[in-house]
């Protein structure tokens, strides 16, 4: 069965990106010229997902209404002669089918997690944090959908390898290496460097048989009274494997200030027009 469905919680409160998510939802913040969010989607259906499961919070009903129609807005840029503006919302709005479930009460990656299962098809699911964006050719999804495809009972996650003194900011796994991808053994939550169980760290991109919503159902509350993912990913390791791999895209963390900044950056240089890039160089030279 392929995978179709991909869940993206984004109900978290954005604490490190203050004050400029105070009122606006930190994945509706611009990277170059559209929401983060848009960028992480785009990813998402790239790899050939068509089902997003956005689950969301108070506050954060913008991230649905950026992929819904607005025919107000189409109608008055068509009179006005802007097709293309209004073709692009109809695009985006018939790109997948996108569905909102809120977490209410914000208790943990894991519970946002399994706050999507009704909304899931198949027997896998992808899951994106949007936390962590991924640039350019291929999609990271698709890295790590290909590889499920070689082992459809197993979980599969992103790694990023991290210099060693990180290790206390992630989820670092062990294991062995096969060729492009690890055999998990150990899931370890932000380590001391000494404990680590190697430099590769967990990122925001996830394959999971279904089997972890009943694992999520089961764990009941961990540490700060949340349900954790990583939790449940342990679960999955041991009873039905877990393989990682580092995506071939380029990594960006747009859930600080400085890293949403890089990554806009990165897209500047990439999509925008040469005259752009020729004013950002010499206004950077100054
Ligand atoms: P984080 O804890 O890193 O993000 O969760 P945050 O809470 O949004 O941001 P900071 O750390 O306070 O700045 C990783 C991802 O999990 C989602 C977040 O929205 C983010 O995409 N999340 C986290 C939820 O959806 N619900 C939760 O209860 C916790």
């Amino acid at each position: 069965m392929t995978i179709s469905t991909a869940i993206i919680p984004a109900a978290g409160w954005g604490t490190r990106m203050l004050p400029a998510s105070f009122s606006v939802p930190k994945e509706l913040l611009p990277v170059f010229d559209r929401p983060s969010i848009d960028w992480v989607v785009a990813e998402a259906l790239a790899a050939g997902i068509t089902r997003i499961v956005l689950v969301t919070g108070r506050g954060k009903s913008g991230l649905m209404d950026h992929f819904d129609r607005h025919p107000h807005l189409e109608a008055l840029l068509r009179r006005s002669g802007k097709d293309q503006p209004a073709d692009l919302i109809v695009e985006r709005a018939r790109s997948a089918t996108f569905i909102e479930l809120r977490q209410g009460d914000a208790r943990g990656l894991g519970h946002a997690v399994l706050c999507g299962e009704p909304a899931t098809r198949g027997d896998r699911v992808a899951v994106l944090l949007p936390d962590d964006l991924y640039l350019g050719e291929p999609p990271a999804l698709g890295d790590l959908i290909a590889l499920s495809e070689q082992a459809p009972n197993k979980g599969v996650i992103g790694l990023l390898e991290v210099e060693p003194q990180d290790s206390r900011k992630y989820g670092m796994v062990g294991g062995t290496w096969q060729g492009d991808h690890m055999v998990i053994d150990r899931l370890v939550e932000k380590p001391e460097p000494h404990d680590a169980p190697s430099n590769y760290a967990i990122t925001g991109r996830y394959i999971l048989p279904t089997q972890v919503f009943d694992l999520l159902q089961q764990q009941g509350s961990g540490a700060l009274g949340e349900i954790q993912l990583t939790d449940a990913l342990q679960g999955l390791a041991l009873d039905k494997g877990m393989l990682g791999l580092v995506p071939k895209a380029r990594r960006f963390d747009a859930g600080d200030p400085e890293g949403l900044l890089i990554a806009g950056l990165r897209c500047a240089l990439d999509h925008g027009s040469a005259e752009l890039r020729a004013r950002a160089q010499s206004e950077l030279g100054r």
